[in-house]
């Protein structure tokens, strides 16, 4: 059995990737910032610890999240937040948790980034333009990291059902992808140790999730 940090564990895909782990047996810690989301996560069948990305210092998260086998960094400031909290969510909240799950001795980090961010941002909106650099930085400062990484970058996310189908790969065309179909993507990752150090770009598709990652480990 693992037992897997998510952090940002209120938010959608979040609360997708708990299903998916109680339904396989492993146990979770939910990192939220509010007590009744924690109770959410009880309720979900983990362990919820209360926690602010933004104000609190990166031992007291690697106090939180001790013992686990795995991050999953699953957290943003979402919509509505402007520029700043994409800085402090977005960006400075993953390297917070890089920086507390190598103080914990956590090796293993997961992270939901977002497609297309390597692209220059022509965009005019400064909010937006937050947003993709935050994503690509916290992405580039994991990169640089000594923690064994997986960054995965979904398209539009959805709340449909997932239908367990995704295109996957370095980069792929623009789309949407379910958070249903990330949250198992984020589950056949933490499974498969050839995915350490890989990055990838994906959206809905045509191929059931394990044999699209297990195609692309086998041909790196
Ligand atoms: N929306 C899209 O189409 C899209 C596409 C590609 C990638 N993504 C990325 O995919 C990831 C997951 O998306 P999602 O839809 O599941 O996001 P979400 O529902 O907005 O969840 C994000 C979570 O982060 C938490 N959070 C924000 N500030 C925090 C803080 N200071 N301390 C602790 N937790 C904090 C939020 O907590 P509260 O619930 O308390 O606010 C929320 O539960 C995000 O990083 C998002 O940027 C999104």
């Amino acid at each position: 059995m693992t037992r897997v940090a998510i952090i940002g564990a209120h938010g959608k895909v979040a609360q997708q990737l708990m299903r998916v782990l109680y339904d396989r047996g492993d146990d979770f810690v939910g990192v939220v910032r509010n007590d009744e989301h924690a109770d959410d996560v009880y309720r979900l069948g983990g362990e919820g610890a209360l926690v602010d990305l933004e104000s609190a210092e990166a031992n007291t998260l690697a106090a939180a999240i001790a013992g686990c086998d795995a991050v999953v960094f699953a957290a943003g400031a979402g919509p509505g937040s402007g520029a700043e909290r994409k800085r402090t969510v977005d960006f400075a909240g993953s390297t917070k948790s890089q920086e507390a799950a190598a103080q914990a001795g956590i090796r293993r980090f997961v992270q939901i980034s977002a497609w297309g961010v390597d692209a220059p941002v022509d965009d005019t909106d400064p909010v937006w333009k937050a947003y993709v650099e935050a994503k690509r930085d916290a992405d580039a400062a994991l990169r640089a990291s000594t923690l064994d990484w997986t960054i995965l970058r979904p398209g539009g996310l959805t709340t449909e059902e997932g239908t367990g189908s995704v295109t996957l790969g370095d980069t792929v065309p623009r789309g949407t992808i379910a958070r249903e179909d990330v949250a198992r993507l984020i589950a056949a990752a933490l499974d498969e140790p050839r995915t350490i150090g890989r990055q990838w770009e994906v959206v809905g598709g045509e191929t059931p999730i394990e044999e699209a990652v297990r195609a692309l480990v086998a041909s790196a």
